[in-house]
């Protein structure tokens, strides 16, 4: 068992399962409709904490019905609650997602005007209670500093950072992290049609961490420390019903086989399969 913070964002999930995707301007009705915690951060702490790891979950929420609600979720999941930061009058960050039973394809229109958090938030004094720090690559104003003092204050405890988005700065994020966790989003947003363009053109600009891009149905390629470049393909379900939330279980699995002692091929190959099972099913339950 490890301890780990996740700095990152909560928000409320609004799920409609529709059995295929609407047209614009059609009237439709929804299979189901969950409501839910979701969020990187959030989704990659309910996974961890499957494992048995004692996840604490750093980020803003207002003190709302949505806010509450997220936290009876986390806590439920066994994710801890008491680093949140709650901000008052202010308004829980909400995404409504059209889930496509068909193919598993998951649509989401995110709305937010809740501040992020400042960099005096994060436990300092705590660093040491942690064994691991994963990051979701936003709010580069407050993370950077936030990395910065955490990398002089730690013992030697690893830093992971998500670079999901093409955010303005978040190249400076990277040379505080042991291990960047890119999205294939991110490559073809930079203008790479494959992970490894993206790692030859970070090893030109001098980036050290072990590198590591999912790809979806290609499943995830990784370089460890020396320049070896690892592919491990997708564990492809029967049928693929939700993706929502497929990179957030890809890197909590990775987390975990680390923590775990894992090497990088090993490692890949328990994320993908711990994703590929997650697409296969409906939500988050029973993943461990
Ligand atoms: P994101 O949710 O950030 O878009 P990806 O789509 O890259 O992330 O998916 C993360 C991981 O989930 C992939 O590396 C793969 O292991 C698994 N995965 C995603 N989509 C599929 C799929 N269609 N079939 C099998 N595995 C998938
Ligand atoms: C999935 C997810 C959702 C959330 C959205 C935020 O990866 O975390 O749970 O609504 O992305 O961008």
């Amino acid at each position: 068992m490890s301890r780990i913070l996740n700095i990152g964002i909560a928000t409320l999930d609004i799920i409609n399962h529709l059995d295929h995707y609407p047209a614009e301007d059609e009237e439709l009705r929804a299979l189901v409709q969950e409501r839910r915690c979701g969020g990187n951060a959030a989704n990659s702490a309910c996974v961890l904490s499957q494992f048995g790891h004692q996840v604490s979950l750093l980020c803003t929420l207002a003190d709302d019905a949505a806010g509450a609600q997220i936290r009876r979720d986390l806590q439920a999941h066994g994710v801890q609650t008491d680093q949140i930061v709650t901000l008052d009058p202010a308004h829980t960050p909400t995404s409504c997602i059209t889930l496509n039973r068909a193919n598993g394809s998951r649509t989401i229109v995110h709305y937010r005007d809740l501040p992020e958090l400042q960099a005096g938030d994060f436990p300092y004094p705590q660093i040491e209670q942690y064994d691991w720090f994963h990051f979701e690559g936003r709010n580069i104003e407050a993370s950077e500093p936030m990395l910065r003092r955490l990398s002089e204050q730690r013992v030697d405890q690893p830093i992971s950072i998500e670079i999901e988005k093409l955010r303005p700065g978040i190249e400076r994020l990277y040379g505080y992290a042991d291990i960047l966790l890119f999205s294939r989003a991110f490559a073809l947003q930079q203008g790479y049609t494959c992970a490894n363009d993206l790692f030859d053109a970070l090893r030109q600009q001098g980036i050290a961490a072990i590198l590591v891009c999912s790809w979806a149905e290609q499943g995830a390629w990784a370089c460890d420390r020396h320049g070896d470049r690892y592919h491990q393909p997708a564990f492809v379900p029967e049928q693929i019903v939700d993706t929502l939330g497929a990179g957030d279980t890809f890197n909590a699995g990775l987390i975990h086989a680390l923590l775990e002692g894992r090497s990088i091929a090993p490692a890949l190959a328990t994320a993908c399969e711990l994703a590929g099972r997650k697409v296969g099913q409906t939500g988050f339950a029973h993943l461990n």
